[in-house]
């Protein structure tokens, strides 16, 4: 499925795409370059999930996890890509049964991520129009 969204545009029908594919359990790859849209993307699902927290990037932390229906989790694997060889023990506590992980770079944790679920691939042309190509859980529908 592909949605388009201009510059400043509504992200809400790309979020309620993506949140009615997915369940408790799932990881969620969000793939695009940096300002593609990723952590907006997720902002945007968060709050359709019920999530009343700010949502902010991880990329200092790697990872969040806010309350919501069911939690979110939100890791940002970027600076693992100058950190190979870090433990990555504690951002896999975050992927969870309870709750859906989204995960920006997933290439960043080939070797240890579980496998999307769900992927949502943002491609920005340079007048800000987005396309969010979203492909549905793997085997399940
Ligand atoms: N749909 C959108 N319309 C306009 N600006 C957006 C949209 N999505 C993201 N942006 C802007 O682009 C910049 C990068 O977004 P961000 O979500 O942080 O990207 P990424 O996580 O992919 O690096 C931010 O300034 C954000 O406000
Ligand atoms: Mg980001």
């Amino acid at each position: 499925m592909m949605i388009t969204v201009v510059d400043g545009g509504d992200l809400t029908p790309v979020a309620e795409a993506v949140c009615a594919l997915v369940q408790a359990g799932d990881c969620v790859y969000l793939e695009g370059p940096i300002g593609a849209g990723k952590t907006t993307l997720v902002q945007a699902c968060a709050q359709l999930l019920g999530v009343s927290e700010p949502v902010t990037s991880p990329t200092f932390a790697l990872a969040h996890v806010y309350e919501g229906t069911p939690p979110v989790a939100h890791l940002d694997l970027y600076r693992l890509g100058e950190a190979a060889s870090r433990d990555t023990a504690d951002l896999l506590a975050y992927l969870t049964e309870d709750a859906i992980a989204f995960v920006e770079w997933p290439e960043y944790g080939s070797n240890w991520l579980p496998a999307a679920t769900c992927s949502v691939e943002i491609g920005l042309a340079t007048d800000g129009v987005r396309q969010f190509h979203i492909s549905p859980p793997a085997g399940r529908l």
